[in-house]
């Protein structure tokens, strides 16, 4: 798979046209939509379309963003873009990394997702609080080929959680050079300097 490797070099151009966005989230859609207005892109999600959702088999954000991008152009006959973001701690070897939403469980639960993450860091001596948000970026085309593209943001991880906005792990994570926690940070601010946020400068940079 070519998220196991280095990102090819020569880069392909997304045409102005009809583009899918592989996720069933609305949510996401939305903002990935807002993301990329005006390059002429007539978006359309993976519901609207009907397609499944792949079951995420991969071992890395890129292999997992690629496996849902590729299902998405391979099932439409459209290029479809597709993201995987998760957060990676140090100490814990990188968990719950690909496994950020998994560790919420069924209901979703990101307080118990916190703890458990307290939980493992309480039981290592003097465990670093290090963390990092990771988001991979795959757009996919119906001939094979594929682009990808990784940001990442660097912070600290606080105890208490603190805030209210945002959402799954941003409570507690303290990006590099601020004070505030994801969760407490105006959310137009967040968006500028997230994971997401450099894995979208990167694509556009490179593909428009
Ligand atoms: P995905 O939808 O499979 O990419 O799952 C991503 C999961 O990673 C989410 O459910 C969150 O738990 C976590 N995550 C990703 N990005 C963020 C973020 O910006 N803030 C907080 N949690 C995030």
């Amino acid at each position: 798979m070519s998220g196991e490797g280095d990102q090819p070099q020569a880069i392909r151009k997304l045409a102005p046209g009809k583009l899918v966005i592989a996720s069933h989230n609305p949510g996401k859609v939305r903002e990935i939509t807002a993301l990329l207005e005006g390059h002429g892109l007539d978006v359309v999600s993976a519901a609207e379309l009907d397609l499944p959702e792949p079951e995420e088999t991969g071992t890395t954000f890129v292999a997992n963003a690629e496996l849902k991008a590729r299902a998405a152009a391979d099932l439409s006959g459209l290029p479809a873009l597709a993201d995987d973001s998760g957060l990676c701690v140090e100490a814990l070897g990188g968990d719950p990394g690909i496994f950020s939403a998994r560790w919420a469980g069924e209901s979703k639960d990101f307080g118990e997702a916190m703890r458990r993450i307290e939980t493992k860091l309480a039981a290592i001596e003097g465990a670093s609080r290090t963390a990092h948000f990771v988001c991979a970026l795959a757009l996919a085309w119906p001939d094979g080929h594929v682009e990808w593209f990784e940001g990442r943001v660097d912070g600290t991880l606080v105890s208490p959680p603190r805030g209210d906005r945002g959402f799954g792990y941003d409570p507690m994570f303290v990006p590099d050079g601020r004070t505030e926690t994801f969760g407490e940070m105006d959310q137009d601010e967040k968006h500028t300097i997230s994971h997401r946020a450099d894995a979208f400068r990167q694509m556009v940079a490179a593909v428009f």
